[in-house]
This record gives C-alpha cells, sequence and structure tokens, in this order.
C-alpha cells in the first residue's frame, strides 16, 4: 500500500483524511505546514501528497513547486475550500497531479489516491525498465566493444601472419611490403582520401606480395636477370594473391588491388592488361609506392638508385602508367613533407 502524507494546517482535517485513509489500508503521516512538511519529505519517501493551498507562511502552491525541485514522481494532490479556476490552473502549471474542493468526501478522497497510486506505480516501473535498458545497454556496448578488439587483434596477426611468410621466402624483398605499405598510406594521406582509405592501403601495401608463397625461392632470390620462363612465374603471384585472398575475409576490393597492383595505366601492365578507368584508386596507389620503393632499395644485383631516380621514373611515365594525381600527391610529399621511406610495421587499425 502506498504512503500518504496529509498536510493541512486545520487539525480536524488532517485527522479526518488521515483517518479516511488509514481505514482503508493506506499508511499516513500527516504535517501542520509545508515547512514541517518538507522536512519529513527529506527523512522519509512519500508516494502521495495531499496538501492544502491556504496555509500560513507557505502555501501549498509553493510546497508544491519544491516538492517538484526534488522529485517528478511523487503525486502530489492539492485541497482547497475556494475553488477557482485560476487557483486550479496554477496548481496544474507548478506540476499537481490532481485537485480536490473541500468539504472532500471520503469516496471523492479514495478516488483521487487511487487514481495517484496507479500513476505512481506505472512511473515506478517506467523508471525501473529505463535503468534496466541502460544497463543492457552499457552491457552491450562492452560486449561491442570486446569483439571489436578481439577482431581488431585477429585482423592484426592475420597481416602479420601473410605479410612475415612471404617475406621469409624472399629475403631480398624483406621489408618491402612493410615500407610500401607505409608509403601507400603517406600518399593516401596527403590526398587527403580519409582515414579509411589510409588505414586499408597500409594494410594492402603490408600483403600485397603474399602471393610469391608459391614462387620457388630460387626464382625469388635468384640475383641474376630472369628468363622469360622465370618472368612469367614471377607475374603470377598476383593472380595468386587474389585466390588467397579470396579466402580470408577481408573486403574484396582488397584482394582485387592485389590482383591489380601490376597493371599500368595504359594497359601495359599484368595480368590482364587492365586500363586507367578499370583499375582501383587503391591499385594506382601501391603501383607508385610499389615503383619508388623498389627503386629506392638496394638488391643484390644493383645498388639503391635514389630517390632523384625515382621520382624522375614516376613523373617521367606520370598519365602513362601512372595516374597523374597520385604521381603529383607522391612528389609532393617527398619533396614538400620531406618523407622518408619508413620500415616501422605500424599498428594496424583495422577500418570496421
Ligand atoms: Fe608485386
Amino acid at each position: 500500500m502506498s504512503k500518504v502524507l496529509v498536510v493541512d494546517d486545520e487539525k480536524s482535517m488532517r485527522i479526518t483524511l488521515s483517518e479516511f485513509l488509514s481505514n482503508d489500508g493506506y499508511e499516513t503521516a500527516s504535517a501542520p505546514d509545508a515547512q514541517s512538511a518538507l522536512k519529513m519529505i527529506e527523512e522519509e519517501e512519500f508516494d502521495i501528497i495531499l496538501t492544502d493551498i491556504i496555509m500560513p507562511k507557505i502555501s501549498g502552491i509553493e510546497l508544491l513547486s519544491q516538492i517538484r525541485e526534488k522529485s517528478q514522481t511523487v503525486q502530489v494532490i492539492i485541497m482547497t475550500g475556494e475553488p477557482t479556476v485560476d487557483t486550479a490552473v496554477k496548481a496544474v502549471q507548478s506540476g499537481a497531479n490532481d485537485y480536490l474542493t473541500k468539504p472532500i468526501k471520503r469516496d471523492v478522497l479514495l478516488k483521487a489516491i487511487r487514481h495517484a497510486e496507479q500513476i505512481k506505480l506505472l512511473n515506478d516501473e517506467k523508471l525501473i525498465l529505463e535503468k534496466e535498458n541502460l544497463i543492457y545497454q552499457k552491457g552491450l556496448e562492452g560486449i561491442l566493444l570486446e569483439r571489436t578488439t578481439a577482431l581488431q587483434n585477429a585482423m592484426q596477426g592475420i597481416i602479420t601472419l601473410l605479410s612475415s611468410v612471404v617475406e621469409a621466402r624472399d629475403p631480398y624483398t624483406a621489408g618491402h611490403q612493410r615500407r610500401v605499405g607505409n608509403l601507400s598510406a603517406a600518399i593516401a594521406d596527403r590526398m587527403n582520401l580519409g582515414t579509411k582509405v589510409v588505414e586499408f592501403m597500409r594494410i594492402i601495401g603490408y600483403i600485397h606480395d603474399v602471393g610469391k608463397i608459391v614462387i620457388p625461392t630460387e626464382i625469388l632470390s635468384k640475383p641474376g636477370t630472369l628468363n622469360p620462363l622465370e618472368m612469367q612465374m614471377i607475374r603470377t603471384h598476383a593472380l595468386s594473391g587474389y585466390d588467397m585472398l579470396l579466402k580470408v575475409d577481408l573486403p574484396s576490393f582488397v584482394g582485387e588491388t592485389i590482383f591489380q597492383h601490376h597493371e599500368r595505366c595504359d594497359g601495359s601492365g599484368y595480368p590482364r592488361g587492365l586500363k586507367d578507368k578499370d583499375i582501383t584508386v587503391e591499385a594506382k596507389i601501391i603501383m607508385v609506392a610499389d615503383v619508388v620503393e623498389a627503386m629506392m632499395s638496394h638488391r643484390p644485383y644493383r645498388p639503391a638508385l635514389g630517390l632523384d631516380a625515382a621520382l624522375h621514373e614516376i613523373q617521367q611515365n606520370a598519365g602513362v602508367y601512372y595516374h597523374q594525381d597520385i604521381v603529383s600527391s607522391c612528389v609532393e610529399l617527398f619533396r614538400k613533407d620531406y618523407y622518408e621511406i619508413e620500415d616501422l610495421e605500424h599498428k594496424i587499425h583495422f577500418p570496421i
């Protein structure tokens, strides 16, 4: 049963109303003025407050305003002996839930109290549900964060594994994929392609030669010039990489970019001889980064050719082999931003 506080400066009213309520099973308390009522509300919780309007010092309306500052759910019923429309409006505007006029009959009082009791119960249930919902949502957020972290770690593991397996078989190009990944990400960043593309460029770069796993080590590590058959075998790595990526749960453009990274915009590349419009922007970035990094690196059969020669190569063939905008961004990256080839393996933030 609900707990009701009766506030009235007339002792007889307090006694009569409290009797009506306690006879009906309600737990009651009473206060002779607003100040005592506020003190009691501080000390214990009431479900319903039944208050007179005209009282000395603090009126029922002022009491109501002060109650509402602390609680929106407690039900407040205003009583008055001088009913006017103005008083009723003011009471409702101040947050009263109901309005009774004196003299108050027993059945009218109990009807109003039962109604207030039901509203209070519904409000309390709503609050409990909202609280439970909040806890549930926070739980879900926690689970989601946990799973996202696990997925990020799993992806990082896959990328590192794929990258290290091919480099273990091809020591001459050890670090090449890492450096191409970092350079590709830097080019994408300079082109303002957004964080998601930048992160994918790093991922693709780190594994772009993964198809070399299926090429015999003797060919991969042969120091001299390759014969046509050996060259043909090397060229299969683009398709092999694509086939391998089909089995990994990565977005399809990652595999497609690996398939295309040796294409050239004029159609002279391999394996499919694609032209500019059919080549993904990611593949066009990888092809520029791949060439620049390769020319700047030492090989057993030749020394490093240096930055000037690498940039000269891509500028000379801009609009032919390589996309003009990507070449410009790559040149600006080195010449204006003083970018230096970076060998570090970055932690991968897998874009989800
Ligand atoms: Fe390659």
